[in-house]
């Protein structure tokens, strides 16, 4: 069977069409009064796409005052206001430029007492919950496989939880945070389980340096040995590429 996959000729191109969708969604919950609840993610990946849904805002008056976000992961441990941090990238990428309430804004909390994680997890699900689950998860994929940081050996139920990073993910870091050992050796990341309960998935990957892992995670065996096989059994994903990704399918 073959899983949707929508190739563009550019990053561009494709990331302006990601964020029509998320704009559509959010505004249709607004005509019927409701709440939009968004899954974001970080990474280079979906820069463009924030910055079309800034450019909206300016031009087009594309309000967030309906929208709820839930980040995928931040590393552990992590201050908000360091360079690094999930919540600077988020402020500087989308939420400084828009109209989004505050208090709707989740990212998992980088400043926790080890003891407190367990709780903090639960208490990310249950709001996730409350508000009536993800309307949309958007999603980058690191080299891994791996999906928020949900790297190889990740279960395909596992919740929101404290993870250890694979050593590739902090090679990869490794520039953002001037050396691989200042990059935190721990993440909070959503599950596996947490992100297929959205009730639509957007996987978006760019470049031909994404192009071996994306030829696994659309063709290849579904395995926790690259978790983003697992999005295989999803049946509300689809695979937004650049013509350099998908080069491999
Ligand atoms: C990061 C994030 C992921 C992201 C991935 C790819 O470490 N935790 O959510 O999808 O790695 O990053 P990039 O988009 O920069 O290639």
């Amino acid at each position: 069977e073959k899983l949707p996959v929508t190739v563009y000729k550019n990053e561009s191109e494709a990331s302006r069409e990601v964020a029509l969708q998320i704009a559509n969604i959010i505004r249709e919950k607004q005509s019927e009064n409701k709440m939009a609840v968004l899954g974001l993610a970080t990474g280079a990946t979906p820069v463009e796409v924030y910055a079309n849904l800034v450019r909206m805002h300016r031009e087009e008056g594309l309000s967030f005052q309906n929208v709820i976000t839930f980040n995928l992961d931040e590393y552990y441990p992590m201050q908000p206001d360091a360079r690094q941090s999930y919540v600077y990238f988020m402020d500087e990428n989308l939420f400084n430029h828009i109209d989004i309430k505050r208090e709707n804004i989740h990212i998992p909390d980088g400043t926790l007492k080890k003891e407190e994680i367990p709780d903090f997890c639960l208490d990310y699900e249950n709001k996730i919950s409350t508000v009536g689950g993800l309307d949309l998860q958007i999603l980058g994929i690191g080299r891994t496989g791996h999906i928020g940081f949900n790297e190889p050996g990740s279960a395909p139920n596992s919740g929101t939880r404290l993870v250890t990073l694979d050593d590739l993910t902090r090679r990869d870091a490794a520039r953002d945070f001037g050396g691989k050992e200042n990059v935190p050796v721990k993440a909070i990341t959503m599950g596996v389980g947490t992100i297929f309960k959205a009730r639509k998935i957007i996987l978006m990957a760019w470049s031909k340096k994404k192009a071996p892992i994306i030829k696994k995670t659309v063709e290849g065996e579904i395995s926790g040995k690259v978790p983003a096989t697992y999005l295989q059994l999803s049946e509300n994903v689809n695979f937004v590429l650049d013509k350099d990704a998908a080069s491999e399918l």
